[in-house]
């Protein structure tokens, strides 16, 4: 039985309760966090928060939460569920009011609420071995730089992906991959790494913002922009990158064996250099 967060109380999970006129519930009008935990310690955590008010900025929510508040509720929930490798979900939603196209005028309370979830980070199989993605259109709507829990097409994209075998889906629009059901995507070329520039078409992940600079420690040069399923295909390498996957190498891609169909080494040292920096900073 996990201890969660909801509106600065901490509940059993089976007695945490939103109201039925959420805005998060009836127009997914909330944004989200996903903070890896490693070792009993947050990774990224500033990061992520710059990243929440980023998302009710541009939503154009009216309050604002603190972060000593969030830090001090994700330090007590790894503390009371015993976390020592996983995840910290945290939504906050622009809260309860009738129910209307029309956003609120009025500030109101946002709903805020966040649980813990136990997961492999460090020796994941998909880490070892590789995942296997196949492509699928983009049908996601415009605005994918702001964390949302719009996430419907994303859960179907990545359902039917592991429908047909495979582990993920990565999005096509109009010929060019934007990013994976829930991660960001990069190929490796030689000694050239690309990755999608960061536009509203995708998440600009903050695991990409710190294996961007990993990636530059370990002397490769990353070019940032749009790359097609061709130049997947015929690279040397590819990974993904995510708070929970961190830097998790693709062997896959559609029918095309990436690297032998095994992770490269160049995804392996990236891999671990990002742990070692990560764990350094982790708080
Ligand atoms: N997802 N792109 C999308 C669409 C994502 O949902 C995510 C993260 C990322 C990577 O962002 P970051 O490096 O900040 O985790 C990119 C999280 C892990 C999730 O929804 O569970």
């Amino acid at each position: 039985m996990r201890k969660v967060y909801v509106n600065g109380d901490f509940k059993n999970e089976d007695e945490a309760k939103v109201s039925i006129f959420d805005r998060g519930l009836l127009f997914s009008d909330s944004i989200y966090e996903v903070t890896s935990v490693i070792d009993g310690k947050l990774i990224d955590f500033n990061h992520h928060m710059k990243r929440l008010d980023r998302s009710m900025t541009e939503l154009k929510f009216k309050s604002f939460i603190n972060h000593d508040e969030i830090l001090e509720f994700h330090r007590k929930l790894i503390e009371f569920n015993n976390l020592k490798e996983g995840m910290i979900y945290t939504q906050v939603t622009r809260g309860v009011v009738d129910r209307s196209f029309d956003m609120p005028k009025d500030v109101i309370k946002p709903t805020v609420l966040a649980f813990t979830q136990e997961k492999k980070i460090l020796e994941s199989d998909a880490a070892k071995n590789g995942i296997k993605v196949m492509t699928l259109e983009d049908m996601r709507w415009k605005r994918n730089d702001i964390k949302t829990t719009q996430l419907l097409y994303a859960s179907m994209a990545k359902s039917e992906a592991t429908a047909k075998g495979f582990d993920d889906a990565w999005m096509l629009r109009q010929g060019y991959i934007t990013e994976g059901s829930s991660n960001n995507v990069w190929i490796v070329k030689g000694k050239i790494i690309m990755t999608r520039h960061s536009d509203n078409l995708i998440l600009s992940g903050i695991t990409r913002e710190a294996v961007l600079k990993c990636a530059k420690d370990l002397g490769y040069e990353i070019v940032t922009k749009n790359f097609t399923l061709q130049d997947a295909q015929s690279a040397n390498e590819a990974f993904i990158t995510s708070a929970t996957a961190l830097v998790t190498p693709v062997v896959k891609i559609n029918t095309s064996k990436i690297g032998g169909g095994k992770p490269g080494n160049f995804v392996k040292a990236l891999r671990a250099e990002y742990i070692k920096q990560a764990l350094e900073t982790a708080i």
